[in-house]
């Protein structure tokens, strides 16, 4: 699958199920799975705002959820913002955990220019996995 064309097709379609009346922002991600399998995820926010959760989370919670834990790549689809938005700080962290530092994060705006960083450059001098493998 070129993670460029379907794997952003994938996260435009996750944005659509956003559930976001507050900032009125969707976003949508796309999770490559190493056996080929796609998940995807949506940003669903609260009248509490605190708990809002991010769409690139809800994609890796659901994916744990399904007995995936090995992924190849990322895409994030802002169809609202005028520029690429990369992930926010809680969900570099989350992302993080199960993958390395050369995992390719993709993310775009309305325009589908996408950006391209790793997961060490969206997360600079973390432990990621020196800690041990503990997938
Ligand atoms: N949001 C995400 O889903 N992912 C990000 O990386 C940035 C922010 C959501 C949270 C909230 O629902 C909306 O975008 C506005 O911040």
């Amino acid at each position: 699958m070129d993670p460029t064309i379907e794997l952003f097709d994938r996260a435009i379609k996750a944005a659509s199920a956003s559930y976001s009346p507050y900032s009125n922002f969707r976003v949508g991600a796309a999770l490559l799975c190493e056996d080929g399998s796609v998940v995807t995820g949506t940003n669903v926010e609260n009248r509490s705002f605190g708990l809002t959760i991010c769409a690139e989370r809800s994609a890796v919670v659901s994916a744990v959820s399904q007995g995936k834990r090995s992924f190849a790549a990322l895409a994030i689809s802002c169809p609202d913002a005028d520029y690429a938005v990369g992930p926010c700080g809680a969900c570099r962290q989350v992302i993080s955990e199960f993958v390395g530092a050369d995992f390719p994060v993709y993310f775009a705006g309305k325009d589908g220019i996408f950006v391209k960083r790793s997961m060490g450059q969206l997360l600079p001098d973390d432990s990621l996995h020196e800690l041990g493998e503990v997938r």
